[in-house]
């Protein structure tokens, strides 16, 4: 079976063209290449290919690179193409808690992906998932490098929120039966196999990465200003807008209500130190993390971001 994987480049891209066959994998993304606006360069890629496994996207708007032209505009380019190319099946993978009509962009957006897939007519699964965790991950990444960087940690407003992490593994082992065509149901909800309070999350993690800072519970605002200045001044900011929403309302629930996937395919592993800490990145926060005055472009962004993940580079085509 031959898979195009759009965002085949980002974190959970990675992980998924690790377990396929590279020689019948096709990895799209600006780094490759081929952006996903564009219909025609996209159905070419897309051409001999059984699925599409559209994991491309963005936590936080740079320049022209905003939610309504990555997810929407995106995503329509990539159903077209694949009508075109006559892909089989698609998996879009979106997040837990995207709807509609919620004041978030970034939920609005991908829900919009979401609907676009589902009324596409080809068959496909849409995969709500929450946070993903794993090794060059946003989660662990940003948490452990902020711990070792600053004394004090700022929390999420008063009232507890929970969150279920999902291992990378997990969530590929969802993707690939996704893309098998072994999940009957359209859309379903990816959870982590625990729940756990955000706060004991982050003392988890900042305990494996041998820190204890201390913890600071601001209020929700106060948190949306500071991801306001991330956004910024960070080339890959320590928190987005988008991810202040979503610890102010927690990730542990799909919104709406969709169905897990059938229980042999559920994420079974808990939120482990062992799991933790083949997450852990090297280092902490430096000025290069920091965008220089006068703003970088989305070039740079990628740069950074290419900086984080391992392993060789991925060819365009395998
Ligand atoms: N990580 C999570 O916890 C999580 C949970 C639920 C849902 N999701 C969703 O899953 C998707 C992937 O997440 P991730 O964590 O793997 O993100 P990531 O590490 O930031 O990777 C994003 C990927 O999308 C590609 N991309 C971005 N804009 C593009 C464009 N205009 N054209 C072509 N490719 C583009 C990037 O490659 P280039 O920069 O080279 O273009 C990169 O390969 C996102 O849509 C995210 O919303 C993630």
């Amino acid at each position: 079976m031959r898979v195009a994987i759009t965002g085949g480049t980002g974190f959970v891209g990675r992980h998924l063209a690790e377990r396929l066959d590279p020689a019948d994998t096709v990895i799209v993304s600006r780094r490759t290449g081929v952006a996903i606006d564009g219909v025609e360069a996209l159905a070419e890629a897309f051409a001999g290919c059984d699925v599409v496994a559209h994991c491309a996207g963005i936590n936080r708007e740079l320049g022209d690179q905003t939610f309504d032209r990555v997810h929407v505009a995106g995503t329509r380019a990539v159903v077209e193409a694949a009508r075109r190319a006559g892909v089989q099946r698609i998996v879009l993978l979106s997040f837990l808690r995207a709807r509609p009509d919620c004041g978030s962009p970034y939920h609005e957006s991908k829900w919009a992906a979401e609907e676009l897939v589902r009324n596409s007519g080809l068959p496909h699964t849409v995969l709500k998932s929450g946070m993903i965790y794993g090794p060059g991950d946003h989660m662990v990444d940003h948490v452990t490098r902020a711990v070792r960087t600053w004394p004090v940690f700022a929390t999420v407003g008063f009232r507890e929120r929970t969150v279920r992490p999902v291992p990378v593994d997990d969530a590929v082992d969802v993707l690939l039966a996704a893309i098998e065509g072994r999940i009957p149901e359209p859309t379903v909800a990816v959870m982590g196999a625990e729940e756990l309070p955000l706060g004991t999350a982050v003392r988890r993690i900042a305990r494996v990465a041998g820190r204890r800072p201390l913890y600071l519970p601001v209020p929700v605002a106060a948190i949306r200003a500071l991801a306001w200045v991330a956004e910024r001044t960070m080339v890959v900011p320590l928190v987005a807008r988008a991810q202040a929403r979503m610890l102010a309302e927690g990730v542990s629930a799909p919104a709406p209500w969709a169905p897990e996937p059938p229980e042999n395919i559920r994420p079974a592993h808990p939120f482990s130190a062992e799991r933790i800490r083949a997450a852990l990145p090297a280092g902490r926060f430096t000025r290069a993390d920091f965008r220089r005055p006068r703003g970088r472009t989305t070039r740079d962004a990628g740069r950074a971001r290419s900086l984080r993940v391992t392993g060789p580079s991925s060819p365009a085509r395998g």
